[in-house]
C-alpha cells in the first residue's frame, strides 16, 4: 500500500453534468459554500461574467459570453478532497466536453424537475454508460412546478437505460412544495423557502418528523400525508431495492429531488453522494490495471487549452494523476514523446483562483505548461517506469465543413494551422481518400468549433478559409482490417475518407445510409467511436 493512501482515500473526483439551465452553476456553488471555498453566493455565477480573466484567450468566448473550456475546481468538505469537473453548459459543446467525463469517478446529473431529460444530458450520458461509472443525479427546481416525479424516474430510466433508487421523495411542488420525505432515515425534512438560505446559508432548521407523526397532517396538509404514504408504500414494495454494487457500477443512478437555489436538499445530497461514490478507481493501460494507491506518480492528459496567453502561443496541458504523488519539480517521463522531463507551472484550480500546486495525488487534476509536446491521451509515468494508458477514444463529429486557404500561397501555414488545433482535440479532420492538405474535412461535436477554427487560423496563422457546410450527420470508422473502402457497395450520398492516422471512415447524410451500407456490405463493421 502506498505512502499516500490517506491522502489518495480521501480524494473524490466527479463531474457535474446537465442541459444548460438546469442549475448546474447554482448546485456546484453551493457545494463551493458547503466547503468553504467561496464565501457567498453569486461567487460562481459573478464568476460566469468574470471568468474571461481566468480563460481569456478567445475573443470568441468574450462576444458571446461563454465559456468554450471547461474548468476544473478543488475544496475541502468533512475530510474529503473534492474535484469538481466542470463540463460547459451551453450548447455549443465541443469535445472537451466528453473527454472531460473520462477524467472523472463519477458524475452528478442535474436535471430540471418541469424538464426531465433533455438532448445535452442524454450525450454526455452515453460517455458515463461507456466507462461504467456512477451517476447520480440530482432533480433539481421542485420549489418551482414540476413534472410528476414517476414520470421523471420513467424517463430517465428509459431514455438513459439506468435503473433508478429515489433517495428521498418529493412532497409536492411549487408553492405547494412542503419538503422530502428521507427514505434511510424515515424521516421527513421540511421546506423552509426563505431568502437566507438562498443566499447560502446551511439548511439548519428544518422539521424532521415521520410517517407516524401524529402531527404529520398539520405540518404537509392531510392531502400530501395520505399521498406520501401510498407512495413510500408503492416505493418500497415495487420500485427496485437498494445497491450499493450496482449504483458503483453506474448500473443503478440513486436520485434525489431538492432545489438549489433555495439551498433544499442540497447538503444530505453531497453527503450521501460521498459516501456513495468513490475514492480514485485504477485505470486501464498496456501493462494491466494501474492501482492509484501505487507509490509510483502516472497520469494522463485530457484536454489541451491552446493560447491563453496570446503573446506567447502557449497552452496549458490539463492532465488526471491516476497514481501516486505528484511533486512540483520532480521528473517524469512523457512516455509517447520518450522524453524525461520537469513539468513546468504545474497549477490547480483552487475554487476560483489559478494557484502554482507544490503537490498533488491520485484523483486530482493539474495543468501544466505545454511548449506543444503533449497530445490528447498522452500518459506521464516515473522515468523507467513505461507504460501507456488506454486511450481516450475519438467521439463522432456532427457536423462537417470543407475548409480550403483563400490564399494558396499560404499553404503552409494552413496545413500547420488545421493539424496543430485538430492536436489539441478542438477539431477533426479528414481527408477524401486520395486528397491532399489542401482542402479538408473538418468534423466538430459542436458547431462552434467551426468559428473557433476560423477565428484561429486567422490570428494565429494569419490564414483566411473558405468553409462550405456539407450535408453529412453521422460517421463511423470502419472496424474491417484491411478492407479496402472502394470496394463497398454504398449510396451516392456516403463518403469515404480517411483521418490523420490513416483510418478509413465513412460519412453519411442521415441514419438509413448507414443501415443500407451495412445490409449491403456483409461482415462489414462500424464503429461510432473512433481509437
Ligand atoms: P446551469 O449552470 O445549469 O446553466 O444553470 P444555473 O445554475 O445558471 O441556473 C439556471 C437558472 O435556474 C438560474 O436563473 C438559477 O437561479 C435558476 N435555478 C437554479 N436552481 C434553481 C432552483 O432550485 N429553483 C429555482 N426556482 N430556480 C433555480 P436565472 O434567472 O437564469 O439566473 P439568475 O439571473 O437568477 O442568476
Amino acid at each position: 500500500m502506498s505512502k499516500y493512501v490517506n491522502e489518495i482515500e480521501k480524494r473524490r473526483t466527479f463531474a457535474i453534468i446537465s442541459h444548460p439551465d438546469a442549475g448546474k452553476t447554482t448546485l456546484t456553488e453551493k457545494f463551493l459554500l458547503y466547503g468553504g471555498a467561496i464565501a457567498m453566493a453569486g461567487a460562481v455565477k459573478g464568476k460566469k461574467a468574470a471568468r474571461h480573466a481566468v480563460s481569456d484567450w478567445m475573443e470568441i468566448e468574450k462576444q458571446r459570453g461563454i465559456s468554450v473550456t471547461s474548468s476544473v475546481m478543488q475544496f475541502h468538505y468533512e475530510g474529503y478532497c473534492i474535484n469538481i469537473l466542470d463540463t460547459p453548459g451551453h450548447q455549443d459543446f465541443s469535445e472537451d466536453t466528453y473527454r472531460t467525463l473520462m477524467a472523472a469517478d463519477s458524475a452528478v446529473m442535474v436535471i430540471d424537475a418541469a424538464k426531465g431529460v433533455e438532448p445535452q444530458t442524454r450525450k454526455l450520458f452515453k460517455v458515463c454508460l461507456l466507462r461504467d461509472i456512477p451517476i447520480f443525479t440530482f432533480i433539481n427546481k421542485m420549489d418551482r412546478e414540476a413534472r410528476n416525479p414517476y414520470d421523471l424516474l420513467d424517463e430517465i430510466e428509459y431514455e438513459l437505460g439506468i435503473k433508478t433508487y429515489p433517495m428521498n421523495w418529493p412532497i409536492g411542488c411549487g408553492k405547494e412544495f412542503k419538503g422530502v420525505y428521507d427514505r434511510n432515515k424515515k424521516e421527513i425534512i421540511a421546506f423552509r423557502a426563505n431568502d437566507e438560505m438562498a443566499n447560502g446559508q446551511r439548511q439548519v432548521a428544518a422539521i424532521e418528523a415521520d410517517l407516524s407523526d401524529p402531527n404529520l397532517a398539520e405540518l404537509i396538509g392531510e392531502e400530501h400525508r395520505q399521498t406520501l404514504v401510498d407512495d413510500v408504500e408503492l416505493l418500497d414494495g415495487a420500485g427496485y431495492e437498494f445497491d450499493l454494487e450496482a449504483v458503483r457500477h453506474g448500473r443503478l443512478s440513486p436520485v434525489f429531488f431538492g432545489s438549489a437555489l433555495t439551498n433544499f436538499g442540497v447538503e444530505p445530497f453531497l453527503e450521501d453522494f460521498l459516501h456513495m461514490t468513490t475514492p480514485p478507481l485504477p485505470r486501464k493501460s498496456d501493462s494491466g490495471e494501474i492501482d492509484p494507491f501505487g507509490d509510483d506518480f502516472s497520469a494522463f492528459v485530457f484536454k489541451i487549452q491552446a493560447n491563453m496567453n496570446k503573446a506567447h502561443r502557449d497552452r496549458v496541458a490539463f492532465m488526471r494523476i491516476c497514481s501516486g504523488r505528484f511533486e512540483k519539480g520532480m521528473e517524469v517521463l512523457h512516455v509517447q514523446g520518450d522524453k524525461r522531463m520537469k513539468l513546468s507551472q504545474p497549477q490547480q484550480l483552487m475554487a476560483q483562483e489559478r494557484e502554482i500546486v507544490d503537490e498533488a495525488y491520485a484523483g486530482d487534476i493539474i495543468g501544466v505548461f505545454d511548449p506543444g509536446i503533449f497530445s490528447i491521451g498522452d500518459t506521464i509515468s516515473m522515468p523507467g517506469k513505461k507504460f501507456r494508458f488506454e486511450g481516450i477514444p475519438t467521439f463522432a463529429p456532427e457536423h462537417f465543413a470543407l475548409v480550403r486557404q483563400v490564399d494558396t500561397m499560404k499553404r503552409k501555414q494552413f496545413i500547420k494551422g488545421t493539424s496543430q488545433i485538430a492536436q489539441e482535440g478542438a477539431i477533426q479532420i479528414f481527408q477524401e481518400l486520395g486528397g491532399g492538405m489542401e482542402e479538408v474535412i473538418v468534423g466538430v461535436v459542436g458547431v462552434l468549433q467551426f468559428e473557433v477554427l476560423e477565428y484561429r487560423l486567422k490570428n494565429e496563422y494569419n490564414v483566411d478559409i473558405h468553409m462550405d457546410m456539407l450535408p453529412y450527420e453521422h460517421i463511423r470508422w470502419i472496424e474491417n482490417e484491411g478492407l479496402d473502402p472502394k470496394t463497398l457497395n454504398l449510396t451516392s450520398d456516403t463518403k469515404r475518407i480517411q483521418d490523420l492516422k490513416g483510418n478509413y471512415l465513412l460519412i453519411f447524410a442521415n441514419s438509413w445510409s448507414i443501415n443500407w451500407a451495412l445490409e449491403h456490405n456483409e461482415g462489414l463493421q462500424l464503429a461510432e467511436f473512433g481509437r
